[in-house]
């Protein structure tokens, strides 16, 4: 697939992003806030801080289950086997990936040790008929399974062509023309899959959507099989950054 020039504003956004995203945003606001208060001992600063953080991250986080973060560092229970741009910028190494489940561990996400800090919510479908979400439901396996210690995680950003167009475009493109639905079906229940999306969030993030897989390791072919396919649809010529990092459960010791 050829490289196509990033929009300035999504590559300043990418950076931000490495640097902690929108969550780190919200921890450096309130410090910053916090900090313009009448000249306290600085203990008392660090105190007032983390207390007023905490009771907002908790606020946020009682409303905010479908917020999934993906932290590449080096801690995680997945390691990370490699990292591959398909499309535009990459990511930089790392070698576990931790993901959490709301924002009530945003604090231990973004350590010292954090290479990228990725954050993406589960919607509502978008683009499903009735028959296929039927279709789906009765296929589809859950993620987590024992036997599924191989994982992807595949960030990808589409075009401001893609976005400009309206909803029943996009449907005609992405399954009457490009059969996304029904190539993906095919590899059901042996891959499962959950699909996050990122545009829906407070901050601008570097890519629209996360994709996270799992699967048995002998079922990885069968995965890349899949890939291919999806990556030669037309649909495809509408993503213009694209990295595919592969995962593998670490074994408690
Ligand atoms: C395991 C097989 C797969 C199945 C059954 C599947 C199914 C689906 C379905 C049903 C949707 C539409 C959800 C909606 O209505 O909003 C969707 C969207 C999407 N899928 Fe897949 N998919 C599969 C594999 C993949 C793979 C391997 C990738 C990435 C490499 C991928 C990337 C996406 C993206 C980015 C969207 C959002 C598209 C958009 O809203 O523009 N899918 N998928």
């Amino acid at each position: 697939m050829t490289e196509r020039p990033q929009d300035s504003e999504n590559t300043n956004s990418s950076r931000r992003s490495f640097l902690g995203g929108g969550v780190a945003g919200l921890v450096a606001g309130l410090q910053t806030s916090a900090s313009l208060a009448a000249s306290p001992p600085e203990d008392k600063v660090t105190t007032h801080v983390s207390a007023v953080a905490e009771s907002k991250v908790k606020v946020v986080n009682a409303v905010n289950s479908r917020l999934f973060s993906f932290c590449g560092g080096l801690t995680g229970d997945w390691m990370v086997t490699s990292i591959r741009a398909i499309c535009g910028e990459t990511l930089p190494d790392a070698e576990r990936l931790h993901i959490h489940q709301g924002l009530g561990n945003a604090h231990e996400a973004l350590s010292s040790d954090t290479k990228w800090f990725l954050r993406g919510v589960t919607s509502n479908d978008r683009y499903v008929t009735r028959p296929e979400k039927e279709l789906l439901v009765a296929r589809q396996a859950p993620l987590g399974r024992a036997t599924a210690t191989h994982a992807a995680l595949i960030p990808i950003r589409k075009s401001a062509a893609w976005w400009a167009m309206t909803q029943d475009e996009r449907r005609a493109l992405f399954e009457e023309e490009s059969h996304h639905i029904k190539i993906g079906m095919d590899y059901l229940p042996a891959i499962a899959r959950r699909l996050h999306h990122c545009r829906d969030l407070e901050s601008k993030e570097p890519f629209d959507f996360l994709t996270f897989f799992d699967f048995a390791p002998g079922d990885e072919p069968l995965f890349d099989r899949m890939l291919e396919k999806l990556r030669s649809t037309r649909e495809w010529s509408f993503v213009d950054r694209e990295v595919d990092i592969r995962l593998k459960k670490v074994t408690p010791t």
